[in-house]
């Protein structure tokens, strides 16, 4: 991580992500909800990548998602976005 920045980890209890998701699950409208658009985490991915961050999702070994943000130092975003 570069000096400033900051890392978010959202963490869950759920049944965790699917071995077949994994590979996908940044990839827009996949989805495997009946009423999903699967462009959750692909607009998440798409706006962290637009600033010079990192999204990764993958399943803790105690069961559950995890998904850690990894967000440069604000002036880095300043300069991304222009
Ligand atoms: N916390 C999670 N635990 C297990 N599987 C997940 C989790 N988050 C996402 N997934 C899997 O990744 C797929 C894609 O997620 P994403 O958020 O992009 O779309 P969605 O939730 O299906 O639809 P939308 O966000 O557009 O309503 C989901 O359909 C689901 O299979
Ligand atoms: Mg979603």
């Amino acid at each position: 991580m570069s000096e400033g920045g900051a890392i978010v980890r959202v963490v869950d209890t759920g049944p965790g992500i699917n071995a077949d998701t994994l590979p996908r699950l940044f990839e827009p409208f996949f989805t495997t909800k009946t009423d999903g658009m699967g462009l959750g985490l692909a607009l998440c991915a798409s706006l962290i990548e637009r600033i010079g961050g990192h999204i990764d999702g993958r399943n803790q070994t105690s069961g559950g998602a995890a998904f850690t943000i990894a967000l440069p130092p604000v002036e880095q975003h300043l300069k991304a976005a222009q």
